[in-house]
Formats: structure tokens, C-alpha cells, sequence
């Protein structure tokens, strides 16, 4: 089913400001949509409008074309997995699996052919009789994922599903999940502060900050092509390197001078009506090089290198304090208080317009 939402606001009531403001979006049938952004953004207020568990202040919600901004939840063909799984804790996996379709009435035979079927793709059978208490956390988030797909909705809504997961099983679950959404083909709506789980899942993913959508697009748009400052330091770890300066005779130049660096044609033509305006350059991590074979180049000093395994971190200073943070493969050696010299490809740069924040080139 395709989602569409209009000119979507929300109000509070006893909120003096909108907690969501003019949301535009279109998620096509079978899209897996990431709504992703800090804690207090508001996605889960807008994952519940969609829902049909928050009112609507402003705009339109369309299901398939059709107004629904005031169809209850239940007869909105959607199914929603929180955060905190929310089972029943005095009924089995069966019967918590069971119980939304026991409520429509829905034939003994149908539930029970239902509940299997879920149970099988998400290896729970084993436990069909045991009580959410007497399993991991990993196998009650199944639970929860099995009852809402027990009900075959045309939507998934996710808030959260796996933040209660230790890292590893998380890693894990990401790839289910994704696995499930390709043998299911259910658009889903997933909810999520975590950049990775956006990256990794996400056909569209949606990033909001305070209220508003910051960008929306495939993942590769986010780390390539950044909207503005917010989405640049959002995506990506460690965070994108944003350095102050001004445009000078078609060049970026720090206000100390320390760093100046020539566009490549094609940014020098957007950075044109920049010349004596305060712009910033990003440079993410991994787009360091070490040594002096690049036209672009810069002298630094090491003060910290962390070891990760299949990179070391380096955190750096230019000579006019300047941080940056550069990424290398883990095998390279580095050692604190060193000097070194490391450039970029001009291909890497991403600029920003310091008055709006947004992206120039
Ligand atoms: N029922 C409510 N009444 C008033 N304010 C709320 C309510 N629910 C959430 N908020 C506020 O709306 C903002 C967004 O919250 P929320 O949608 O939960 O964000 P997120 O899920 O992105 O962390 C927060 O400032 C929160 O305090
Ligand atoms: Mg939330």
C-alpha cells in the first residue's frame, strides 16, 4: 500500500509550538521507509498519526489515495511492533501470536495456519508454548514481529524494534528483518535514531530533525550528497569534518589561511556567488590520505590514535588548532604526538552555505 502524507502538522494540545511541521512525503507500495533522527524529533508522533493513535492537527494521511486521517486504528489494515514488545505476559507465544486474530473471530484453523507460518519464518516454533517470561529478549522481539505479521497488514509500523537488543543481536535482527521484508513485501514504516539501521535497511529513508524533514531520499544520497550541515554530520562515523572559512578569488581559505583549497571546476562555477562569503567545507574521515601525492595537503599533529581493528582513528590538529578526525585502515602505524601529512581528493569535498546551512555544490 502506498503512504502519502500531506502538508502533515501536529499540535499538542497544552504545547504552545507544533511538534511536527509541514511533513511531505510519498512511500510507494512496498517501500521500506526509515523515519530516522535524534530523540525528541518526533517520529514516533508521526509514526502514531499514521497509526491512527495520535490526531491529525494539520494536512492529510492517504492510504492508497484514500483520506484516512480519521479511520480508527483498527480499521486502518496497519499492524505496529513497539519498542517495548508489549505482550501479554500470562499467555503463551501461540496466544499472544494469536490473540488480535481471535479478537476479529477469525476461524481456529486460519489463526493456527497463521500463527505456524510466522512462527516458522521467524524460527520461534520452538517456543510457541512457552510464556514471554521464559524466553530471551531476542526471541520476545520475534513475538512482537510474529503477532503483527499474523494479521497480514498492508503496513508495517515500527518504533524502535530493536533498541532493546544487545549489539550483536541487533546486527542480526537487521538482516532478518530486511530478509523478511523481501519475502513479505509489506511497505513498512520503521522508526529509528540509530544511522546504521537507516543505512543498512532503508529503500527511503526520511531524516527529521525538530519537526521537519531534513531530507528524504535512498541511502547513498545521504552519504554522497548531504543536504545540508545537520544531515552531513548525521550519516556517517566517525562524523564528517566541517571547517569555517570564506570564498577568496574562487578558492575556500581558512580565516588564518593555514588551509586554502581549490574546487574542482565543477564547484568553482557553484561557489562563484560565494566570493567573500563565510562558507564551510566537509570532508569525511575516510577520505584522508596519508602522504604528499595529493595537490591538496595539510601538516598535522597527531594526539590521539584509537585502534578499532579494520581502522585506527586518528584525532589531529592543524597548527591553528583546527580538530579533524581521519580515518585509516588498521594496519597503517600512527603514533600520538607525531607529525604527518595527509591530502584529499578535491572529488571529496562537500560545501555548505554558513547562513543557511545548506549544501552549495
Ligand atoms: N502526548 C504528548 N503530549 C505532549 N507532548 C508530547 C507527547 N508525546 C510526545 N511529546 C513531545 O513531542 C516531542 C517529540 O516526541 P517524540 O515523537 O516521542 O520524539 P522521538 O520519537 O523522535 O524521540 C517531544 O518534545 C515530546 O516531549
Ligand atoms: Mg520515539
Amino acid at each position: 500500500m502506498k503512504v502519502t502524507l500531506k502538508n502533515i502538522g501536529k499540535k499538542y494540545e497544552g504545547r504552545e509550538e507544533f511538534t511536527i511541521r509541514n511533513i511531505n512525503l510519498e512511500i510507494e507500495d512496498q517501500d521500506f521507509c526509515v523515519i530516522l533522527g535524534p530523540s525528541g524529533c518526533g517520529k514516533t508522533t508521526l509514526l502514531r498519526m499514521i497509526a491512527g493513535l495520535n490526531s491529525v492537527t494539520e494536512g492529510d494521511i492517504l492510504f492508497d489515495g484514500r483520506r484516512i486521517n480519521t479511520v480508527p486504528p483498527k480499521d486502518r489494515d496497519i499492524a505496529m511492533v513497539f519498542q517495548s514488545y508489549a505482550l501479554y505476559p500470562h499467555m503463551t507465544v501461540y496466544d499472544n501470536m494469536a490473540f488480535s486474530l481471535s479478537m476479529r473471530k477469525e476461524r481456529k484453523k486460519i489463526i493456527d495456519e497463521r500463527v505456524r507460518e510466522a512462527a516458522e519464518s521467524l524460527q520461534i516454533t520452538d517456543y510457541l508454548y512457552s510464556k514471554p517470561s521464559d524466553i530471551s529478549g531476542g526471541q520476545r522481539q520475534r513475538v512482537a514481529l510474529g503477532r503483527a505479521m499474523v494479521r497480514k497488514p498492508k503496513v508495517f509500523l515500527m518504533d524502535e524494534p530493536l533498541s532493546n537488543l544487545d549489539a550483536k543481536l541487533r546486527e542480526h535482527m537487521r538482516v532478518e528483518l530486511v530478509r523478511l521484508h523481501k519475502s513479505l513485501e509489506t511497505t513498512t514504516i520503521y522508526v529509528t535514531h540509530d544511522q546504521t539501521e537507516a543505512m543498512t535497511m532503508a529503500s527511503l529513508i526520511v531524516l527529521m530533525n525538530d519537526g521537519v524533514i531534513q531530507q528524504a531520499g535512498k541511502p547513498e544520497e545521504f552519504y554522497n550528497k548531504p543536504a545540508n550541515i545537520f544531515v552531513a554530520r548525521f550519516i556517517g562515523s566517525p562524523t564528517i569534518n566541517i571547517i569555517e572559512g570564506t570564498v577568496k578569488d574562487g578558492k575556500f581559505i581558512t580565516p588564518d589561511g593555514i588551509l586554502s583549497i581549490t574546487p574542482c571546476l565543477e564547484d568553482k562555477e557553484c561557489l562563484s556567488s560565494y566570493e567573500g562569503k563565510s562558507i564551510s567545507v566537509g570532508i569525511r574521515p575516510e577520505r584522508f590520505e596519508s602522504g604528499d601525492h595529493h595537490l591538496d595537503k595539510f601538516d598535522c599533529t597527531i594526539d590521539v590514535v584509537e585502534m578499532l581493528g579494520k581502522e585506527k582513528i586518528i584525532y589531529a590538529r592543524l597548527d591553528n588548532g583546527q580538530e579533524l578526525v581521519i580515518s585509516t585502515p588498521g594496519h597503517y602505524n600512527y603514533n600520538d604526538g607525531e607529525r604527518h601529512t595527509f591530502g584529499f581528493d578535491i572529488s571529496a569535498l562537500h560545501f555548505f552555505d554558513n547562513d543557511t546551512g545548506l549544501r552549495i555544490n
